[in-house]
């Protein structure tokens, strides 16, 4: 039994004064001024109390262009939890032969036995047909809920209006959640060639070849499919004001349509893939302009997005030069493979330990949101969407013992050394933060106490999802 005693509990529903006492791997009772006999006593005088992190998008050990994002179900989860993040949903790509059932079990092969924070899985339908469309109900038994269908990467991920259509039907009859990469495909293809053949061949051409009006169309398009399918739908990494704008149409208008952005389109812009070094910021969808970050940010402020994920994908910048990983040199081949051709530079970035920090100071402490719309939006939305909630998501009993202890007067200067992602860039280097996780329990264990790692590869719980709710 462990009493958290004297700290300030931070949840999406208010802020207040009170003690934590958990028994095993629950929270048991919350309360001020708990009785602490038979407990072990931890003082949080001054400090923070949150819900841990729920980041409902990641990619861990995914093959892309040639190489693989660098971090797996280990390293990506351990850097997840030092940035105070205690869930993460990985997408499940759907196997060539089309089986979902054999990828989902290449996934756990994957995962099992090297995660150390609680996770679910997502599943990717990249390819249609009578089969794949019997499998999806049976993505229930699986513990998994929700499907990711992409409106780009024609002839690879792809799926057609009509396919996307035909499987959120399919879905809304199982309460499951379809998932939406939002782009135009058909526009990106024709501007790509172009971009070629007219020898541009840079980073920064990664961004023009995808233009936002393209996500705005995808987004409206998405949502008026959802509501011809009467379905809802949740629609990930949105880049763009236009794009909230579209998403805020949809909504007003009663469609039952979720967004989530990312800090990365918060934060940055195309000015960033023009630099020298651009090939770090490349992901898709891409960065758009400062305007964009502004138009963000005033639909984050104004609870119009739902969520804020990383879709933290991560590669090298430089896959050639060896970093010091738990005392071993590790290289995997990133960036660089696109250094003359930004179609073969590997799209993602790394995300998953900064978006606590990150948020808390640029978003919290600069007056962008409050402290309750940091936890609505990072941990207890994504817990209720993805069919997690109280479970995790919340401070309350029953809840799993998933705490943040977060040190609200902490200054340092963030960086790679910080957020453990297993690349050799942070796109956050240098900047100042006010406020850092000190110690993160997940169900009731510490697993992260201040600069000491106490966590271990199958530490983490495979998360046997349920049906969400709308929100
Ligand atoms: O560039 C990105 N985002 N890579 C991950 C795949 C995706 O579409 O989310
Ligand atoms: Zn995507
Ligand atoms: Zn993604």
């Amino acid at each position: 039994m462990l009493l958290i005693k004297s700290g300030t509990l931070v949840t999406a529903e208010g802020s207040f004064a009170a003690d934590i006492r958990i028994d095993g791997e629950k929270i048991i009772e919350v309360g001020p001024g708990l009785n602490a006999q038979g407990a072990a006593v931890l003082d949080a005088s001054g400090k923070l109390l949150m819900p841990g992190g729920v980041d409902p998008h990641t990619h861990f050990d995914l093959e892309m262009f040639e190489t693989v994002s660098s971090d797996d179900h280990y390293t990506g989860h351990k850097a997840a939890a030092f940035g105070g993040t205690t869930t993460v949903m990985d997408f499940v790509p759907q196997l060539e032969n089309g089986s979902l059932k054999a990828g989902v079990e290449a996934w756990h092969a994957k995962a099992d036995g090297k995660a150390a924070v609680d996770w679910g899985f997502h599943a990717n339908i990249t390819r249609l047909n009578d089969d794949v469309i019997d499998e999806i109900p049976k993505l229930l038994k699986m513990g998994i809920s929700t499907l990711k269908m992409f409106m780009a990467y024609n002839g690879r991920l792809r799926l057609q209006d009509g396919e996307i259509f035909r499987v959120m039907q399919l879905v809304r009859e199982h309460g499951m959640l379809p998932m939406l990469h939002a782009e135009n495909g058909d526009v990106i293809d024709v501007l790509v060639d172009q971009a070629l053949a007219a020898g541009h061949t840079s980073a920064e051409y990664h961004a023009r070849t995808r233009p936002a009006w393209g996500g705005v169309d995808a987004v409206l398009r998405g949502s008026a499919l959802a509501a011809q399918a009467s379905s809802p739908l949740y629609i990930v990494h949105m880049n763009s004001a236009g794009e909230a704008d579209q998403l805020r149409y949809a909504r007003e208008r009663g469609v039952k349509v979720m967004g989530e952005t990312c800090p990365q389109y918060l934060f940055f812009s195309e000015d960033d893939l023009a630099k020298p070094d651009g090939a770090k910021w490349i992901c898709s969808p891409p960065m758009r302009t400062k305007e964009d970050n502004s138009g963000l940010w005033n639909a984050v402020a104004a609870d119009e997005f739902q969520v804020i994920g990383t879709d933290h994908c991560p590669f090298f910048f430089d896959g050639t030069k060896p970093i010091d990983y738990e005392g071993k040199r590790v290289a995997i081949p990133g960036k660089e493979l696109g250094a003359n051709d930004f179609t073969k530079i590997p799209n993602g970035l790394p995300m998953v330990g900064d978006r606590l920090p990150i948020l808390w100071t640029y978003g919290v402490g600069a007056g962008k949101i409050t402290p309750q719309q940091f936890v609505q939006f990072t941990s207890a939305n994504p817990a209720k969407i993805f069919g997690l909630y109280p479970r995790k998501g919340a401070l309350q009993p029953g809840s799993d013992a998933d705490i943040v202890i977060w040190d609200p007067e902490r200054e340092l200067t963030y960086g790679r050394a910080h957020s453990h992602q297993r690349t050799d860039y942070n796109l956050f280097e240098g900047w100042k933060l006010k406020g850092f996780p000190e110690k993160v329990f997940l169900r009731g264990q510490m697993i992260v106490d201040g600069e000491h790692w106490l966590g271990r590869a199958g530490g983490g719980e495979y998360l046997h999802r349920g049906l969400g709710e709308f929100i």
